[in-house]
C-alpha cells in the first residue's frame, strides 16, 4: 500500500483556547502530541480574522515543530506578508470570508486568477512551495498548473456531506436541509458523482504534474473510498480528530479532577 501522508490539522485547539483567551489548552503541547503520534505534518489555518490560530502560534509552531508545517491563508497581501517571512514548509491558498464557519468551497481559481498567479509568485519567490484548496474539477486542475502551483489538495466537503448524509439520521450540516429531503437513491446518485469527480480530478492532476492531497469533512466513516485513490497522497483533517478527542480523553480528565477535588 502506498503511503499516505497524514496532515493533523490542530486549529480547534485555537478554538476552544480562544474562547477563553487564556492559554489553555496549550497549541503547542498539541503540536506535541500530534507529532508524538504517528502525524506526518502539521496543518494550520491563518485566518484574516484571527479567529483561532494567532501570528504567534505560527512563530511557536514553526519554532518546535519536528515535523513539515502546511499553512493555510488566503490570498490576502498582508497575510502573504506574514507567510513570505516566516516561511512555512508549505503554503496552501484557500478561500475565505469573515461569515463562513468553516471553509466552503474550493478557491475560485478563475475569478481570481491574477491575485492567485502574483500570491504563488510571491510564496515562490520567497522560496515555499504551494497548493491551491481547490473544487475536484479538470478545469480547476489545469488552471492549478498553469497558474504555477507544485499541489492540489481536493476539497472533500460534498462528498463528505453526502456521506453523513446516507450513512446517519442526524442533519450533519445545516447547508444540507435541501438535500435532505431527497430521496436516498438521489443521494447515492450524488454520492457517486462526488466521489468519482474527486478521482478523475485526483488522477489529472497527476498526470499533468501535480501533487494531491484532499480534505475537509474526513472522518473515521468516510476514508475508506478516498483510500483507494492512489494519486492522493496525503490528507488534511481537523475536525474529526479534534472532536474525537475530546470523548477519548474527558473521562480521563473527569478521573482526574475527581482525584484532586477528594484528596
Ligand atoms: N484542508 C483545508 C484546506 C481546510 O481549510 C480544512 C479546514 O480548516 C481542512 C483541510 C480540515 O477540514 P476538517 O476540519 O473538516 O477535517
Amino acid at each position: 500500500m502506498s503511503k499516505m501522508t497524514l496532515g493533523v490539522n490542530i486549529d480547534h485547539v485555537a478554538v476552544l483556547r480562544e474562547a477563553r483567551r487564556v492559554n489553555d489548552p496549550d497549541i503547542l503541547q498539541a503540536l506535541y502530541v500530534a507529532c508524538e503520534n504517528g502525524a506526518d505534518q502539521i496543518t494550520i489555518h491563518l485566518r484574516e480574522d484571527r479567529r483561532h490560530i494567532q501570528d504567534n502560534d505560527v512563530k511557536n509552531i514553526l519554532m518546535h515543530s519536528k515535523l513539515p508545517v502546511n499553512l493555510e491563508c488566503s490570498i490576502n497581501k498582508e497575510i502573504l506578508n506574514i507567510l513570505s517571512s516566516l516561511k512555512p514548509h508549505r503554503a496552501t491558498l484557500v478561500p475565505e470570508k469573515r461569515e463562513e464557519v468553516t471553509t466552503e468551497g474550493g478557491l475560485d481559481v478563475f475569478s481570481y486568477e491574477d491575485e492567485i498567479r502574483y500570491a504563488i509568485e510571491q510564496l515562490h519567490d520567497a522560496l515555499i512551495p504551494v497548493s491551491l484548496f481547490v473544487d475536484p474539477t479538470i478545469e480547476a486542475m489545469e488552471k492549478s498548473k498553469e497558474l504555477g502551483a507544485e499541489m492540489v489538495e481536493l476539497h472533500t466537503g460534498l462528498y463528505s456531506n453526502l456521506f453523513a448524509m446516507l450513512h446517519s439520521n442526524l442533519p450533519y450540516s445545516h447547508h444540507s436541509v435541501k438535500e435532505l429531503q431527497l430521496p436516498r437513491y438521489e443521494l447515492e446518485t450524488r454520492l457517486e458523482k462526488a466521489l468519482n469527480a474527486i478521482k478523475t480530478s485526483a488522477l489529472h492532476a497527476r498526470k499533468i504534474g501535480l501533487e494531491v492531497a484532499a480534505g475537509h469533512g474526513l472522518n473515521y466513516n468516510n476514508l475508506d473510498e478516498i483510500m483507494h485513490i492512489d494519486a492522493i497522497t496525503e490528507l488534511n483533517i481537523g475536525q474529526s480528530i479534534i472532536a474525537r478527542s475530546v470523548f477519548t480523553g474527558l473521562g480521563d480528565a473527569v478521573k482526574e479532577m475527581k482525584r484532586v477535588t477528594t484528596r
